[in-house]
């Protein structure tokens, strides 16, 4: 059966051809991230593997579906761009990976933290230069600091533990809060949350609910000079409202491995061409910034587990078996 990778990098090829090695799927990768315009590179395929960035709303699913496609297959958690309603009306089932080594996003965010922190990246650059000054590059201990985890689910929980292990203070929002973070953290509301951190680290999905969690009024309901991070997906924060508050300095510092427009940039080399989103031009200008490219799932073993469980729920929706990680599942 053919199965169309639509973002494929070279990653994707190589761990996803180990995993598919004798189930008889046949996939075809392709550089390009699905939308209307490239929805016709999956001709001839009965499913789809998609990531992040590909749009699978209604047009996207009604072409797929056109085309033969019943399957889609996600090779991630987050499940915004794709519109369940229309999959679901059109009969295509999708599943997703939902937990893929939730430590390795935890500990690209306390990459960010400690990086933006004691300012590592610029060190790094400055003793290359043979300067050995060290203004410029105070930080602060971050043991007895507080912590703010928006989203104590799989990463906010391993989030957690890492930086209660680090001797922070550790408060937690969530709408259905894990029992397990009872032992690490203190369970407040979300205000509390935004006036008590030293860092906000934000863990929980993109939803309707969610877009713009970070908006110009919680900023400003923040600790001036606290640290925001965001792990999570790109459209939890109001960009514009983030710059603001980086240039009036409410904002002390801010890390972020997602962007709300990211899909425009990230996992492709621009370096020789001129960037036309002046947001991103604007952000990346801060020295108190620091940006990765949607990279915290990027480690050997996550890969690996994307890759299986992708085989597994293709195995399984291919064959009519329950699949256990379908968001969409309309033949069972
Ligand atoms: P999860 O489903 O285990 O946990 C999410 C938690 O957020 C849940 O406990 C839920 O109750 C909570 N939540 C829902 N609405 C909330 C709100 N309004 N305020 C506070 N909490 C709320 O998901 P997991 O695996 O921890 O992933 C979290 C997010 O991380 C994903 O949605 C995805 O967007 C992002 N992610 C980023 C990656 C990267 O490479 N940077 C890789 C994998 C996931």
């Amino acid at each position: 059966m053919q199965v169309t990778v639509f973002s494929a990098q070279p990653f994707d090829r190589r761990f996803l051809d180990n995993a598919m090695a004798g189930t008889g799927f046949e996939p075809v990768y392709q550089p390009v991230a699905l939308s209307l315009q490239t929805v016709a590179l999956a001709e001839c395929a009965r499913a789809v593997c998609v990531f992040v960035n590909d749009v699978l709303d209604a047009p996207v699913l009604t072409e797929l579906h056109g085309l033969g496609v019943r399957i889609v297959v996600l090779r991630c958690a987050g499940y915004n761009n794709v519109d369940l309603e229309a999959a679901q009306r059109l009969g295509i089932a999708v599943a997703r990976v939902p937990a893929y080594s939730p430590q390795a996003v935890a500990e690209h965010t306390l990459a960010l933290i400690m990086t933006l922190n004691r300012h590592t990246h610029r060190a790094f650059n400055r003793v290359r230069e043979g300067n050995f000054n060290l203004d410029g590059l105070l930080g602060v201990t971050l043991h007895g600091r507080t912590v703010g985890v928006v989203g104590t689910g799989r990463i906010g929980l391993a989030t957690a533990r890492i930086l209660h292990g680090l001797g922070c203070r550790v408060l937690g929002f969530d709408p259905n809060p894990a029992p397990e973070f009872a032992m690490i953290g203190e369970a407040v509301d979300f205000d509390t949350l935004l006036a008590r951190a030293d860092i906000v680290s934000l863990h929980c999905p993109l939803a309707e609910a969610t877009h713009h969690l970070i908006n110009a009024d919680a900023l400003s309901r923040m600790k001036p000079g606290a640290m925001l991070v965001n792990t999570s997906r790109g459209g939890l924060i109001d960009t514009r409202a983030v710059i603001e508050a980086l240039r009036t300095r409410q904002l002390g510092a801010l890390a972020i491995d997602v962007y709300e427009q990211e899909s425009e940039l990230f996992f492709r080399d621009h370096s020789q061409e001129i960037i036309n989103d002046d947001m991103f031009a604007r952000l990346a200008m801060f020295p108190n910034v620091l940006i990765t490219g949607h990279q915290g799932f990027f480690t050997e073993e996550a890969l690996d587990e994307i890759a299986h469980t992708t085989r597994d729920n293709l195995l399984a929706l291919a064959a009519g078996h329950t699949c256990h990680n379908a968001l969409i599942q309309p033949e069972v």
